[in-house]
């Protein structure tokens, strides 16, 4: 593994989400040097003096920004989360057209001052906008992906860990797929350490059954619809994850993250790109062609890959 020196992260507005992953980026301190980019001027001047006013009490990164692409430039890694955000009520493919044409006219600026960047793609609908993205810039597949269910199996393995009365690290379960409403768990691969997920006899209550799994793959779905319900946004958790794959790319640490990649052929699903266990490094995210899935989840991955296709189908025109 080779860490990345003097290593620099912009994130790409300033709202809730892009505020929160350059606040956590800082605290976790995942990149030397931290950059803040909005075109809203006095907003983003303001985010960067707040997170800077704070930096007597992080690590060793600083923070700069501006509404100059200027602040991007060299930079290792970018984290785009600029766009429309979800209303309560709204799905995040309901963003589709409006982000798509905000992030068409933002790649090239960013692309000329960050040409050797890794971009990750937090923007809902993110599955879409990274395909398309990736086919407007022509940058290889690994080199532009989403942060997609990275945020959702870390709600899972929550969810999972408070039940069976572990902690949230000894739960190894993935979501996969859409990050968003045709998203699924892979329960056949779920284990409590080596346990399978139905076999763990949790100190208090009753082993969990498959009801009570379907209703957790139902409440993992729907927790972003909860959280911007009440309190109009995500942004915490989101700021968290976000900061935790740009340290497995600048510590080239060959992590093993739901990240959502343009697959090619991977069970048949090729053009789309999607959430499945990958490999995250310097160089990028790539898919593990071995995962395996039962015949239910393949069918469920195929019905996730016919959803998004439509959708970008669509905004092709
Ligand atoms: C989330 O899942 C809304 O995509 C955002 O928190």
């Amino acid at each position: 593994m080779s860490v990345i020196e003097n290593s620099k992260l912009t994130v790409v507005g300033a709202g809730g989400v892009g505020s929160s992953v350059a606040y956590a980026a800082l605290i976790r301190g995942s990149a030397r040097h931290v950059a803040l980019y909005d075109i809203a001027t006095e907003k983003v001047e303001a985010e960067v003096l707040d997170l800077a006013h704070g930096t007597q009490f992080t690590g060793t990164s600083d923070i700069i920004g501006g509404s100059d692409v200027s602040v991007a430039e060299g930079s290792h890694v970018v984290v785009i989360t600029a766009g429309a955000k979800q209303r309560p009520g709204q799905t995040r493919i309901e963003l589709a057209g409006t982000n798509a044409n905000i992030l068409k006219s933002m790649l090239p600026q960013l692309l000329e001052v960050a040409p050797n960047a890794i971009y990750v793609i937090v923007t809902n609908p993110c599955d879409v906008l990274t395909v398309l993205a990736q086919e407007a810039t022509g940058l290889p597949p690994e080199r532009i992906f989403a942060s997609g269910t990275v945020l959702d199996t870390s709600r899972l393995r929550w969810l999972l860990g408070r039940r069976a009365g572990v902690s949230t690290s000894s739960v190894h379960a993935y979501i996969v797929g859409e990050h968003g409403d045709t998203e699924f768990p892979l329960w056949s691969k779920t284990t409590i350490g080596t346990v399978p997920i139905l076999d763990w006899q949790p100190a208090e209550g009753d082993p969990m059954t498959v009801d009570e799994l379907d209703q957790i793959a139902v409440d993992v779905r729907d927790a972003a619809y909860k959280v911007i319900q009440g309190k109009g946004a995500t942004n915490y958790a989101i700021g968290l994850s976000s900061a935790r794959i740009v340290e497995a790319i600048l510590h080239d640490e060959h992590a093993v993250m739901p990240v959502s990649t343009v697959l090619d052929d991977f069970h048949g699903v090729s053009g789309v790109a999607l959430s499945v266990p990958s490999i995250v490094s310097a160089s990028g995210a790539v898919a593990i062609r071995e995962t395996q899935f039962s015949a239910s989840e393949l069918g469920l991955f195929r019905r996730s890959a016919d959803a998004l296709r439509e959708v970008a189908d669509s905004l092709r025109g």
